[in-house]
C-alpha cells in the first residue's frame, strides 16, 4: 500500500511530540491505519533551533510551498493563531489534503467556514486537540451524543489557569511564580495572556457550545472574565468558606431551548465538588444530556504529550479515511492483536 504523506506545520511543544510519536511508533501506526505514514515536511519559523528527534532534513520555512505540493494526504497544524494559518489550511484543502488542527483560536473564530471548505473539497477537518488536551471531548459530543440532547457543558478547560490557581491555593505560590512554572512545563500559550485573560478558555467554550448545541458560536459570543483580578487574599477567603477558586467555562441551552449562552470566569467551588479536586494542568468537563444524564470527562488538559495524543488520534482517523477513499471502504488492513487467554491487565 502506498504511504500516506503527512506535512506538519509548527514544531514547538506539541509538534515535536507529534514528530517523536510518528517516528517511534511508526510500525504500530502503520498497522492501525493499514499503510505507513511518511512525514513529508515540517514547516518551522526557526530551522536552526535544535529539536531532539526531529529530522533536520524535513525542516522548511516555506509552509505555503509545503501545503501546495499536491501530494500531501494530511496536514497537521500546530502553529496556532488566526493568520497565516487560516490561509494555509484553506490552501491545504484546495490541494486535496485533510487537516488535523489543535488551533482553538482559529476554530472558535471561523470553524463553520473551515468546515464548509473541507466539505467542498471532499476532505476532513479534525480538531480533538483544540479542546482539553488529551481528553476525548469533541468526538463524544459530535458522535456518541449525537442522538441525545445536550443541555449543559461545564468545567475547567484551561490547564494553565488551573495550574496557577492550584499552586496559589495549595502551596501559597505567588501568581507570577506559578505562571512561570506553567510556562516552563509547556502548558501556557506562546503569549500567556490568552490563558490568564480567559481568551483560550473562551475559544474552547465557543467550540464546545457550537458542537453540543448544533449551532454557530464564535468567541465573540462568549462572556469572558480573566484570572488577573483574583488575588491570594480571594483564594484564602474562599478557603475559609470551604471553597476553592476555579476558572470555569459554562455553556447552556436556555430553559425554553431557543437560545444558548457561553461564559468563562473564575468561580468559587465548594471543596466537596469534584471540580475542586482537579489539580495542576488537568481539565474536567461535565456534559449534561437529557437521556445520558451527567457525564464527566477528566484528564491532562495541556502539555506536549497529552495534546499530541489527541492529534495522533485524529491523524490516524484522517489517514484511514484517505486510505479508504483511495482503495475503497472496508478494504484497509486493520490488524488485530492476539488475545491473551488470561486477559493481560
Ligand atoms: N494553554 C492551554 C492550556 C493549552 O493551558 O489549557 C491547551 O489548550
Amino acid at each position: 500500500t502506498r504511504p500516506l504523506k503527512v506535512a506538519l506545520l509548527g514544531c514547538g511543544v506539541v509538534g515535536s511530540e507529534v514528530t517523536r510519536i510518528i517516528t517511534t511508533q511508526a510500525d504500530d501506526l502503520a498497522a492501525r491505519i493499514g499503510a505507513p505514514i511518511e512525514l513529508a515536511g515540517i514547516a518551522v519559523r526557526r530551522p536552526h533551533k535544535v529539536r531532539d528527534g526531529v529530522p533536520a532534513e524535513l525542516l522548511t520555512t516555506d509552509a505555503t510551498a509545503l501545503v501546495k505540493r499536491g501530494d500531501i494526504d494530511v496536514v497537521v497544524e500546530v502553529i496556532g493563531g488566526i493568520e497565516p494559518v487560516r490561509t494555509l489550511i484553506t490552501t491545504a484543502f484546495e490541494h486535496g489534503a485533510s487537516v488535523v488542527s489543535a488551533n482553538k483560536a482559529l476554530l472558535a473564530a471561523d470553524g463553520a467556514s473551515l468546515h464548509a471548505k473541507a466539505v467542498e473539497h471532499g476532505v476532513d477537518l479534525y480538531y480533538e486537540a483544540a479542546v482539553a488536551g488529551a481528553i476525548p471531548l469533541i468526538r463524544p459530543l459530535r458522535e456518541s451524543l449525537a442522538g441525545d440532547r445536550v443541555n449543559r457543558v461545564l468545567g475547567i478547560v484551561n490547564g494553565t489557569t488551573n495550574f496557577i490557581l492550584d499552586k496559589m491555593d495549595s502551596t501559597g505560590a505567588g501568581y507570577s511564580e506559578a505562571l512561570e512554572e506553567a510556562t516552563a512545563l509547556g502548558y501556557a500559550e506562546a503569549d500567556p495572556t490568552a490563558d490568564v485573560e480567559g481568551f483560550d478558555a473562551a475559544a474552547k467554550a465557543a467550540i464546545l457550545a457550537g458542537i453540543a448545541f448544533h449551532t454557530r458560536v464564535t468567541i465573540d459570543d462568549v462572556h469572558r472574565e480573566g484570572l488577573t483580578e483574583v488575588t491570594a487574599a480571594d483564594i484564602a477567603s474562599a478557603r475559609k468558606m470551604g471553597c476553592t477558586v476555579k476558572m470555569l467555562a459554562i455553556c447552556e441551552r436556555s430553559a425554553d431551548g431557543r437560545s444558548v449562552t457561553a461564559r468563562v470566569h473564575p468561580a468559587m467551588i465548594p471543596l466537596s465538588h469534584p471540580l475542586a479536586s482537579v489539580r495542576e494542568a488537568y481539565n474536567a468537563v461535565f456534559v449534561e444530556a437529557e437521556a445520558a444524564g451527567r457525564l464527566m470527562f477528566y484528564g491532562p488538559g495541556a502539555g506536549g504529550a497529552p495534546t499530541a495524543s489527541a492529534v495522533l488520534g485524529d491523524l490516524v482517523t484522517a489517514c484511514r479515511n484517505k486510505l479508504a477513499a483511495t482503495i475503497g471502504a472496508g478494504e484497509s488492513a486493520y490488524t488485530r492483536l492476539p488475545v491473551s487467554p488470561m486477559g493481560d491487565v
